[in-house]
């Protein structure tokens, strides 16, 4: 069974713009953004915007095989990605998933986050993208 909403995941062209909106627009403190990572394996920027009940997981294509290439070129502005939902044991989650007819979308791997995260095929949610993620043991984000 799923656990709490992690993120939202929001595909965009550029993180440092988008930061600036949430900042501009919606009143978000800088401190309350985090600083720009990279994910090389993942072909994929991101950064997290802090909210009180969430975050909100910004995407940005790194390299010319990013897996949300495709996504940005149907939608140029951006646009909502995925939704992530934390589960106990990615592995247990991962072959429930299976075990059930869902697509699920390559082996565990370590997520933005440093837990181990899936993806679950649209297709099984409603055209929604799901990314699973290994609550972090710390309990904190
Ligand atoms: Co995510």
């Amino acid at each position: 069974m799923i656990g709490r909403l992690n993120h939202i995941g929001v595909a965009v062209p550029s993180i440092e713009a988008a930061k600036q909106t949430y900042m501009d627009l919606y009143g978000i403190a800088a401190d309350a953004i985090t600083a720009t990572g990279e994910m090389p394996a993942q072909g994929v920027r991101f950064a997290f915007v802090n909210l009180p009940n969430s975050q909100i997981e910004l995407i940005e294509p790194l390299g010319e095989t990013s897996p949300i290439q495709k996504f940005l070129e149907r939608n140029p502005a951006g646009g909502q990605h995925h939704v992530c939902f934390e589960v106990e044991d990615i592995h247990a989650a991962r072959d429930a998933m299976a075990a059930k007819g869902a697509t699920v979308l390559g082996e565990p791997r370590i997520g933005a986050h440093g837990t181990l995260i899936i993806f679950v095929h649209p297709k099984n949610s409603n055209g929604v993208l799901v990314e699973l993620m290994e609550t972090p043991k710390s309990g904190a984000h």
